[in-house]
């Protein structure tokens, strides 16, 4: 009964959160990277990509908005889906969208749909220490989480920017500890973006659970850039943590598996795509 999941004719195995946690435990490197449609997520698990995330940051590279906020439900299941005929390999993911997990019933009636219409295997969620009582009700219907702390986007205007956090002692300690509330009320794993070095570390050395940085320092489980980041399509000026991978490589699947090299043999992130 369970040969067809976790073999499905492949020469490697499927990722699943047991994969994530022992590669944790042996300090193998995750590599992880957004993908938004069939195509490129045929390219992104050819590369070796061991995490597929369809962030909603498809609100801003896919759909133009200037942030997430006006990304829905809808839009991630619809991207979802896709992402996931094209995957073989990788470890599924998806974003919940701004205001889809306010209480714990909507969050959990959400979060089964990016499942069962999506095809996630896990959600994601941005939270702190109010998204506690929200991570143990997902946890006990047993719907994997990851726990995205640091720069929260879907906040951003509350916060006033997309900027790094936790340069403060008193912030920097108050993300500790949300970190480890949210291990403890069940989440599998924490996502933290854009805060220093040292934070990155300290958070990583602390949980049980991986941790996958994007702009977060080397000393994390595992790095996540946005897909078109990566591959220099996005416009404009992008993040101090982005590296262009495109630019020694003459197709997308060459840059992609430099991406998954590099975190692998830790040559990315180098110094200059880190805050400290
Ligand atoms: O939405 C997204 O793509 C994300 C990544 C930046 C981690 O949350």
């Amino acid at each position: 009964m369970y040969t067809q999941l976790e073999q499905r004719g492949m020469p490697q195995p499927p990722v699943n959160v047991a994969t994530l946690r022992k590669m944790k435990a042996e300090g193998t490197p995750i590599a992880c990277l957004t993908a938004y449609d069939a195509s490129f997520a045929v390219l992104v698990d050819a590369a070796g990509t061991d995490l597929v995330l369809v962030g909603d940051s498809l609100g801003m590279v896919i759909q133009g908005f200037d942030t997430t906020v006006p990304v829905t439900v809808d839009d991630v299941i619809y991207h979802t889906r896709a992402v996931s005929r094209g995957l073989r390999r990788a470890f599924l993911v998806a974003d919940m969208p701004f205001m889809s997990y306010t209480e714990p019933g909507q969050a959990l009636d959400n979060a089964v749909r990016l499942m069962q219409d999506g095809g996630a295997m896990m959600i994601k969620l941005e939270g702190g220490e109010g998204q506690i009582e929200i991570v143990e009700h997902l946890a006990r219907h047993d719907i994997p989480v990851c726990a995205h702390l640091g720069l929260k986007p879907q906040s951003v205007h509350k916060i006033g920017g997309f900027r790094v956090q936790g340069r403060e002692p008193d912030q920097a300690r108050e993300m500790l500890e949300s970190a480890q509330r949210l291990q403890d009320s069940g989440a599998d794993i924490v996502l933290l973006e854009c805060v220093p070095n040292e934070v990155g570390k300290a958070i990583t050395e602390a949980l049980e659970v991986p941790v996958i940085g994007i702009g977060a320092g080397p000393n994390v489980d595992g790095q996540i850039l946005v897909l078109y980041d990566v591959l220099d399509i996005t416009q404009g000026r992008t993040p101090r943590f982005v590296r262009n991978f495109q630019q020694d490589h003459d197709s997308p699947l060459a840059a992609l598996s430099a991406y998954v090299t590099a975190v692998k043999d830790h040559s990315y992130p180098a110094p200059e795509h880190c805050f400290s």
